[in-house]
């Protein structure tokens, strides 16, 4: 079969097939036609999908494949060129398109909406959303960064000392998870807020802080957020407020697939925000999670306050976006072409098919069964506690910490005992080493606690070196006279060599794993 790849239109810079995934749709058997100047604005030439094995072809050539790969919907001239019995494979939002529907219907066509994928684990390597909502998050914070007006690591110079921006995350999500990445490795103070408490431990491990609205929210078995109830909303509207007002950057992604998008920042909140401070609304295509976003716009508030309500994030990564896309189209055609022959099969018993399947040679199949597998099923409601019980475990935890402190104590006590009974033991030489021992652990503990975590090992098996000192006082005692510091001496040199060479074989390694092919 052939597979057609169109030039899209004028305000669309994506692509659907780059060079690279060109030749994967070419492994699985197809023939792919391109249309001259499709890749341009992607910075993908002509040349490079010809390096690839594609051809090069016409408008008419291309709506006439076999399989037509698009980013959005065609246009009825385009629509109307395709043969019947052929498969067009875009972004059909047939949720809002009834008339599309019936137009490819007509024209007897099979229809795969892209947008339409199951949220389930089998089918994330075809979501087309999430890879747009990702690359559009790591965007919303470069656009964020530019309007700023300062930095957003925190710095101390000899001009003196800039604090970190404050970044606040609503919606931890596909996009809010890539905007919390890329904000926290930017420098900047990471804050995230979501109605679903379970992604609380996700926005932790991203080195961000998550601040939980007091009311918890369902998800559908589609894996994406309900509409929330009046009083969850009013907590949550409550929250955002505080939080406006701290904070230098608000990135809102918050979304409920078809409908509105809700209002998450008031006027009151913007009002309150700082001069100079930035909202990037994700949500502005869908009407905006700000109340004073304009969709597509910029506006500056009254009190400074800069909101930007970009509708093409990911369009302004036009390669990689159109990489990412491509890729979801060849995961999915992977699916499509089990004998790798070329030749599009399509299981209506498979979920993924069925809930992309618009039309199917003219037959309508939108809208498709409701996905029986829960993406984030909810968790089991906890029983209410016994009060009786509830006081008994109290009571009990009470006691704990009481025994807890009184050991502490103790040891405390007794280590200070043989301290002094250990300095009062030596002879007066060794009290000096007692002294530099002690500030050396003292010392020692502020470094360690001051290296981020992450730098531990690479710590560790650098300070390893250290060993180099007992290994030194070892070789010059182990020809002593006395033959247990002989055999002490023998140990030592064996130990501290393990010490130094693994602990520099370790270095090596983790370095190895930084170093680029
Ligand atoms: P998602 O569904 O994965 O994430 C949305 C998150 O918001 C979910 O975790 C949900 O629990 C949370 N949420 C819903 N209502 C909330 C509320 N009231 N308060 C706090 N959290 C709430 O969606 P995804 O894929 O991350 O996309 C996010 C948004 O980005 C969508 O609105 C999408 O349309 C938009 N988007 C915008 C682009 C642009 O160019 N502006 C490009 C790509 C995506």
């Amino acid at each position: 079969m052939r597979i057609g790849v169109p030039r899209e239109r004028e305000s669309q810079p994506l692509v659907a097939a780059t060079p690279d995934t060109v030749k994967k749709l070419i492994s699985l058997g197809y023939d792919v036609a391109i249309e001259s100047g499709a890749g341009e604005k992607a910075s993908y030439p002509d040349s490079q999908y010809e390096e690839a094995g594609a051809t090069i072809a016409s408008a008419h050539t291309i709506w006439g494949s076999d399989i037509v790969l698009a980013l959005d919907d065609p246009t009825p001239e385009q629509l109307g060129s395709m043969k019947e019995g052929a498969t067009l494979i875009a972004r059909l939002a047939p949720a809002r398109n009834p008339e599309l529907i019936e137009a490819m219907s007509k024209q007897g066509i099979t229809a795969l909406a892209m947008d339409t994928v199951p949220r389930i684990s089998r089918a994330q390597s075809m979501d087309v959303l999430s890879s747009m909502a990702n690359v559009a998050g790591y965007r919303a914070i470069v656009e964020a960064a530019s309007e700023f007006g300062r930095l957003f690591t925190g710095q101390v110079t000899a001009a003196g000392k800039m604090p970190p921006a404050r970044v606040y995350v609503i919606g931890a999500g596909v996009a809010g998870l890539a905007a919390i990445g890329t904000a926290n490795s930017m420098g900047a103070e990471v804050y995230a807020t979501d109605v679903r408490p379970e992604v609380g431990e996700q926005v932790e491990s991203m080195g961000a802080n998550f601040i939980a609205i007091p009311a918890a929210q369902e998800v559908s078995s589609d894996g994406y957020a309900k509409e929330m109830t009046e009083d969850q909303a009013n907590a949550a509207l409550k929250l955002y407020t505080e939080q406006a007002a701290v904070s230098d950057i608000i990135i809102t992604t918050a979304n409920i697939p078809g409908r509105k998008s809700p209002i998450l920042l008031t006027a009151e909140a913007v009002a309150g925000m700082k001069p100079g401070s930035v909202i990037v609304d994700m949500a502005a295509a869908n009407g905006g999670n700000c109340e004073l976003t304009v969709p597509g716009e910029r506006v500056v508030t009254e009190n400074g306050v800069i909101i930007l309500g970009i509708t093409d994030l990911a369009g302004r990564l036009p390669a990689q976006s159109s990489q990412l896309y491509g890729q979801n189209i060849v995961n999915l055609m992977k699916l499509t072409t089990p004998e790798k022959d070329g030749q599009l099969v399509l299981d209506m018993e498979d979920e993924i098919v069925r809930g992309i399947t618009v039309t199917q040679v003219g037959e309508v199949k939108w809208p498709p069964p409701p996905v029986k597998v829960s993406a984030a099923p909810a968790a089991p409601a906890a029983p209410k506690p016994d009060p009786a019980e509830e006081a008994a475990r109290a009571a009990e935890e009470a006691r704990a910490e009481a025994r807890k402190k009184r050991n502490r104590f103790i040891w405390t006590a007794v280590a200070v005992v043989l301290g002094i009974a250990l300095v009062w033991v030596s002879p007066a030489p060794v009290l000096g080493h007692y002294m530099v021992l002690a500030l050396a652990i003292i010392l020692g503990f502020y470094v360690i606690t001051a290296v981020t975590h992450s730098l531990h090992t690479p710590l560790m098996s650098v300070t390893n070196a250290i060993s180099g000192i007992i290994l030194v006082g070892a070789i010059l005692q182990v020809g002593s006279a006395n033959l247990l510091v002989s055999i002490l001496s023998f140990i030592a040199i064996v130990v501290a060599s393990i010490n130094i060479f693994g602990g520099f074989t370790v270095t090596h390694r983790m370095l190895a794993m930084f170093k680029k092919d």
